[in-house]
């Protein structure tokens, strides 16, 4: 059996685990919102109109953050269409997705939800077809007390405290030729500036999330421009199985590492160039999986309200490579501080759910649900000794990938592990002994199945689903168990 090797050592840390680190992004696009988070005829439809069924799948998820209301959709988004009785609200050609927005959900009913699944909202202002000055009568809006045209606006709608909302994007993938009112680096460089200091002269106590879309260029020069005014830089990435080669598949997180990597070191290298003090964080915002469906295979024509969009059914492998994303998050805790899986509900969702109907996770879910939940503390450096193997375009890819995470609270660690072979199991040693104590096995969730293709569905919601494994043993301090082959794992570790 191929065998792997982890040292780590309870004071050799990385970074805290934030809450924001596991955030969503939820977006105004095919069925995420109008049938999936809203429904009012749905027969679990609460008093705001939000489905119940899919609040209670969202809960456990333990989400620290949400941002909204995208991706594309906000370069065209005017919220001022998305306040004040719903009767009111005008209906507009959305021209992001080619779809009609009716704006029955908007900008109370975001924050509303966020506040019934406990995380915190993420605003994402357009600066694509406006720019500075809508950015600031948001933010007045939001978060002034009172005694102003906006924030008297707010309480006559129904708010009377400010929303208080800390975390603020600038923009979504502002060079990006899809974008309404893309822009060049130039171009986004002078915007964001000028919306960041006046959103930041509105409420000095906001979180700045600059656009770092797309290549090293465009964020060398967003950070020339707004390195003092921001404090994250946001990058997307998202993977897929475009070529059928699995073996490379389940390698594909390496390349996630490889983008926060280099984009922290351009973040360091403006921070040399400008004479910064403070650090730059980045913003993960979009991360995920997706390559079943796009625009081409979208079944409904255009300007069909809720049209059924972008809902990639997740496999197995899917899965696999999803909690592979997460524990490359976890090994850039230092910089990486907001991460939101994207999306949500049905549009490259982990939830799906049937108009009017039935609601059940993905595969994904899973490593998601555990990784949120058991994640606590702070994450560990990892030495790792492991076989490994090549594809066509990567070499060396290790089969072991592999996070820790200790809590010093609780004197819990949990090891977050991949077997990337497709072949065969790897038997992993763990050096214990600088823990102290004596460690015993709290809980073992291994997500694996025979079939990389399997996927979970309305009638069959568990086909994919963790199972608990037992088989770890502790010798001389060290502890040694083994990880099934294609297979995810979180490994709770009491150490007494
Ligand atoms: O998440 C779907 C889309 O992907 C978002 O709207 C956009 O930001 C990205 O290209």
């Amino acid at each position: 059996m191929q065998q792997a090797k982890i040292i780590a050592d309870k004071d050799y840390r990385i970074g805290n685990v934030e809450r924001t680190m596991f955030g969503v992004l939820i977006e105004h696009l095919g069925r995420h919102i109008y049938t999936g988070m809203y429904e009012p005829g749905h027969p679990t439809a609460d008093a705001d109109g939000f489905r119940q069924d899919v609040i209670d799948l969202v809960k456990p998820l333990n989400l620290g953050l949400v941002r909204y209301p995208g991706g594309n959709f906000v370069s065209g988004y005017k919220w001022e269409d998305t306040i004040g009785p719903k009767e009111n609200r005008p209906t507009r050609l959305e021209l992001a997705w080619g779809t009609i927005e009716t704006n029955q959900f908007g900008l109370h009913e975001f924050v509303a939800w966020c506040r019934k699944i406990g995380a915190e909202p993420y605003l994402a202002v357009n600066l694509g077809t406006r720019g500075p000055e809508e950015a600031r009568n948001l933010v007045e809006y939001c978060n002034h007390p009172g005694g102003t045209y906006w924030s008297d606006l707010r309480r006559k709608n129904g708010a009377e405290e400010p929303f208080n909302i800390k975390y603020w994007g600038l923009g979504n993938e502002m060079g990006g030729s899809w974008q309404i009112g893309m822009k060049t680096a130039d171009e986004y460089a002078r915007i964001a500036l000028e919306a960041a200091k006046v959103m930041k002269w509105t409420d000095p106590t906001i979180h700045i999330i600059a656009d770092g879309f797309s290549d090293m260029t465009w964020r060398w020069k967003a950070l020339q421009s707004c390195y003092h005014l921001a404090d994250y830089l946001s990058i997307h990435c998202y993977l897929g199985n475009r070529n059928g080669d699995n073996a490379e598949f389940m390698g594909a997180a390496d390349s996630l590492t490889d983008m926060m990597e280099s984009t922290a070191a351009v973040c360091d290298a403006v921070q040399a160039d400008k004479r910064q003090k403070r650090r730059m964080n980045i913003a993960l915002d979009e991360w995920n999986v997706w390559y079943h469906e796009n625009e081409s295979t979208c079944p409904d024509p255009k300007w069909v309200p809720a049209r059924h969009m972008i809902e990639d059914v997740y496999t197995m492998e899917d899965a696999l490579v999803v909690g592979d994303q997460l524990i490359s998050i976890l090994n850039h805790a230092d910089r990486v501080k907001i991460a939101c899986m994207a999306q949500l509900v049905n549009v490259i969702g982990t939830i799906m759910t049937e108009p009017n109907g039935r609601c059940w996770t993905q595969t994904t879910y899973h490593p998601f649900l555990l990784t949120s939940n058991l994640a606590k503390g702070t994450v560990l450096k990892t030495l790792v000794t492991s076989p490994a193997y090549d594809s066509d375009h990567r070499k060396g890819i290790n089969m072991l990938s592999t996070a820790m995470t200790y809590d010093d609270a609780t004197r819990q660690l949990t090891i977050f592990a991949v077997n990337r072979s497709l072949k065969e199991p790897l038997e992993v040693s763990m050096e214990l002994r600088a823990f102290g104590g004596t460690p015993s096995l709290t809980g073992w969730k291994s997500l694996f199945n025979n079939d990389l293709k399997a996927v979970n569905t309305a009638d069959k919601p568990n086909n994919v689903a963790p199972v608990e494994l037992t088989d770890f043993t502790v010798k001389d301090g060290k502890a040694v168990f083994t990880l099934p082959k294609a297979s995810w794992n979180a490994i709770s570790i009491q150490l007494n």
